[in-house]
């Protein structure tokens, strides 16, 4: 097997090739999916949506049935797949009013709903009390003041969870790292028994447990060790002083997928087995009743599941220097690479069995020198009107586009054996112009 089809990997599980050398997902031919949907799209797969879902259930599951699977909306969330994540029996983490009305458009049932965010605000809470979200996780003492009042107000008497800091670091990009002491999330260590005493003493509240995110993309099982061990030590300390009940370990997500073929992620099982096994262990040493334990990945559920497709426009040659292939996205749809330095694979979709020939850098068509999606990447010979896939765009690309250079939001497609589904219609000019008043 060459490496062009080695790459195929990377792609939604159902990824193969056709006869013509084209790159197929779910049965449908993605160079015939730029062509009914135009370009740049994004597809996603249902198989791997799914299948993901289920490897998340059956790992935890199978070694800690107590374990409840949430997905994390800010990874990507629209109402098609808020309804695939309602079928496959999820919760949600929403962050915002917003991703809590797509969850309600759907009728998602809203005691799976956990409601995060460092700055919630005041219409935010109310929301939350309003719709009986299943938990409100508490990140500072404002918050904690402010949902005690509005509760007592509203009657209603809501379960929450409060986020520690543990102060550990996941070894992963300074922007996606959380749980280190200095960061902007959660209650640190050194100030969270107050937070626990007040939070037991509020009348209006139901304290059920705590959570920590550790940060994204870590593929290493210790930050996950080290913080269980900090935080289920707390936990004894403030049963012991205070009598607290730890009845749910919230443990964030984080987990890494494989975006290039030189870095490979550990599989789910491994997270699982590290996870489950600190967790029980170290609740027996410090005779603590193993709580519930609730999972929030994102990224490692929806990454996989989607591709972009765009089309070569440009191909520049500067000799001895650089080959360009311009595309017709780029940073407007996905800013990982400018922000993150985020790498990814990419290939052909209608080459996909051609012969490489060299390297070139797939740029996007942005007013911006840093708008490179792919850096140094061997393809085989690229021409205008060329279809570009890049696996792994299924995680924080769409949520975090822009209207760069006025540029509009690409389309979205669902696929499903052999069929494709618009799940997201290309925004256009007038939806672009309805907020722009004179
Ligand atoms: N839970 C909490 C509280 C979180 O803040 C996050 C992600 C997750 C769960 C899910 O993490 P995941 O399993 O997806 O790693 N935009 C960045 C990633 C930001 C992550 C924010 N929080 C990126 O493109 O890499």
């Amino acid at each position: 097997m060459g490496t062009k089809v080695a790459k195929l990997s990377l792609f939604p599980l159902t990824a193969e090739v056709n006869e013509k050398g084209h790159l197929v997902v779910s049965g449908c031919d993605t160079v015939e999916l730029a062509v009914e949907f135009g370009t740049p799209l994004y597809v996603f797969d249902e198989f791997s949506l799914r299948s993901k879902c289920r490897e998340f259930k059956t790992e935890f599951g199978q070694r800690y049935s107590e374990t409840t699977l949430i997905y994390a909306s800010k990874a990507f969330l629209n109402r098609a797949l808020a309804v695939i994540f309602n079928e496959e029996g999820l919760g949600l983490d929403v962050v915002s009013a917003g991703e809590l009305a797509t969850a309600r458009s759907v009728d998602f049932p809203l005691d799976m709903v956990y409601f995060h965010g460092n700055n919630k605000s005041t219409e935010e809470i109310r929301l939350a009390l309003k719709h009986h979200v299943g938990r409100i996780v508490v990140d500072n003492f404002d918050e904690l003041d402010r949902l005690g009042e509005m509760a007592e107000e509203t009657g209603h008497i809501p379960d929450i969870l409060l986020r520690l800091t543990p102060g550990v670091d996941p070894h992963t990009h300074e922007h996606i790292t959380t749980g280190v002491l200095g960061g902007k999330f959660g209650f640190p260590l050194f100030s969270a028994d107050r937070a626990v005493t007040e939070a037991m003493s509020a009348p209006s509240l139901n304290l059920v447990g705590l959570h920590f995110h550790l940060g994204s993309l870590i593929f290493e099982v210790q930050p996950y060790e080290e913080a269980l061990e900090v935080v289920l030590e707390f936990a004894a300390e403030m049963k012991r002083k205070h009598g607290f009940e730890l009845e749910e370990l919230n443990i964030g997500g984080g987990f890494a997928i494989q975006y290039t073929m030189d870095s490979p992620a550990p599989p789910i099982s491994t997270y699982a087995e590290a996870i489950v096994s600190k967790m029980v262990s170290k609740c027996r040493l410090l005779k603590l009743a193993p709580p519930m334990l609730t999972i929030e990945p994102g990224r490692a559920i929806v990454g996989q599941a989607g591709i972009a497709l765009y089309r070569v426009g440009v191909v520049k040659d500067i000799p001895g220097i650089r080959c360009y292939v311009s595309v017709d996205g780029g940073m407007a749809d996905n800013i990982r690479p400018v922000l993150y330095g985020a790498k990814y694979e990419a290939l052909v979709a209608n080459k996909v069995l051609e012969e490489e020939v060299g390297l070139v850098t797939i740029a996007g068509r942005f007013c911006e020198s840093g708008d490179i999606l792919v850096e140094d990447i061997s393809l085989p010979l690229v021409s205008a009107g060329d279809i570009i896939a890049i696996p792994d765009c299924g995680a924080y690309c769409l949520p975090l586009q822009s209207n760069y250079n006025a540029s509009l939001k690409p389309a979205i497609v669902g696929v499903k054996e052999g069929k494709a589904r618009l799940i997201r219609r290309r925004e256009t000019f007038d939806d672009f112009a309805r907020c722009d008043l004179l």
